[in-house]
């Protein structure tokens, strides 16, 4: 495959949820049509996409015959098997490469890779046994959060450890799987930077965004962030600086915190479309899946220039999914639903998004006003 992509070209996208639909929806727009790989029938994705194989992530013939229906292989989904991800790439371009996303799957690859590139985290260390938590807590200290290296989402597979008497337990729940214990972040926000980089290097970032968590789920996004020029300079140092020494090419999101000193920290990376880009939908000439597609499909990257401050609020469950006809009557809202069958508790059913100008994004009372029964 020559790139860039042809027009009616075919990307295959791993992954069947939300951000492959927006993704789809976005290539449709460029000529392109995707094919999904999922397990589920009838997912997001599949819905409004061209092909759809439905298949488990491990097996080889599902993933060969996938691949050999697509021109270009790209990720909604990041936990496919280094040997899924091999056999994918023995077959077409997978971008981002596997190299990146063997990183961002696991946390003790990912953070040692971040330090390893300069780029500052909490404090962290491997642990394995009830022994090596012991030690791991008394060097790091508490309050820490244990966390399974892996498959961890919105979340799942997290113990937060305040006292000594918390390590049992927590050790109990979440082993036998490997584990990182993480210094606690007393954070002041949360903040996110996603950048795009094409296979020249070039990058294209959007501007810092605020996160609000919700029972570990995110729920509302602020764009722009409300912090410092200091922070904002530091975080996207810091995305440039990652997207550079991954040499991802595609769409990579990372996750920040801003502790009490002002200093940023970097949490997470996901290389792939991220919640907290959703607002680039409507705020921006080129949404962070325009980027997406753009970047794997070798085609020329904008700026990612914004022309409306944002406010997004995630729809999640049968209490928010309850909302629907006032939302669709609030004056102003931009409803986004995901076609998901079932509201169960903490699924993300869709988001809404509010604009405001460009400069003119107003304090916690006048969001509050705007989002109507939606206001936290
Ligand atoms: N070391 C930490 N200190 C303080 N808070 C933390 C720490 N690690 C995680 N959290 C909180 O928990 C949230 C989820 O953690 P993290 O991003 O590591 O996990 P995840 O399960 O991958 O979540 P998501 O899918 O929402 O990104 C963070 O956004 C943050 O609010
Ligand atoms: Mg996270």
């Amino acid at each position: 495959m020559t790139f860039p992509l042809p027009p009616n070209s075919i990307i295959g996208l791993v992954g069947g949820g939300q951000l492959g639909r927006m993704s789809a929806l976005a290539a449709a727009r460029l000529g392109y049509r995707c094919h999904i790989l999922t397990r589920e029938a009838d997912s997001p994705a599949a819905q409004v996409a061209h092909g759809v194989t439905i298949s488990d992530y491990a097996d080889p013939a599902s993933l060969r015959a996938f691949a050999e229906q697509v021109d270009v292989i790209s990720f909604e989904f990041e936990n496919v098997s280094a040997e899924g991800l091999d056999l994918l790439a023995s077959i077409k371009p997978v971008r981002p490469s596997p190299g990146v996303l063997r990183t961002s799957q696991d946390r003790v690859v990912e953070k040692q890779f971040l330090n390893d590139a300069g780029v500052p985290t909490t404090a962290w260390a491997m642990v394995s046994t009830r022994e090596e938590l012991a030690d791991a807590a008394r060097r790091i200290g508490l309050p820490a959060v244990l966390k399974t290296t892996r498959y961890g989402y919105d979340g799942k597979g997290q113990a937060r450890l305040m006292t000594p008497d918390d390590l049992s337990p927590a050790f109990a729940r979440l082993s036998p799987k490997p584990l990182i214990l993480e210094g606690f972040v007393d954070f002041a926000a949360e903040i996110s930077v996603i950048v795009a980089r094409g296979s020249d290097g070039a990058l294209a970032a959007f501007d810092t965004v605020e996160n609000r968590h919700r029972d570990h789920v995110l729920d509302l996004t602020f764009a722009p962030a409300r912090v410092s020029d200091d922070v904002v300079g530091q975080s996207q140092a810091i995305a440039h600086r990652i997207a550079t020494a991954l040499d991802v090419v595609g769409l990579l999101a990372v996750e920040m915190f801003v502790d009490a000193q002002g200093r940023v920290l970097a949490n997470e990376i996901a290389p792939r479309p991220h919640n907290s880009g959703h607002w680039s939908i409507e705020a921006c000439p080129a949404s962070q899946f325009e980027m997406h597609i753009r970047a794997i499909a070798g085609l020329p990257l904008p700026a990612a220039t914004r022309h409306a401050d944002a406010v997004m609020r995630n729809l999640v469950g049968p209490e928010d999914m309850a909302l629907w006809p006032e939302i669709l009557t609030t004056p102003g809202l931009i409803p986004h639903l995901y076609g998901k069958a079932e509201a169960r508790p903490r699924r993300k059913m869709g988001h809404v998004t509010r604009l405001f100008p460009k400069g003119a994004l107003p304090g916690e009372h006048g969001i509050a006003a705007v989002l109507g029964k939606l206001a936290r």
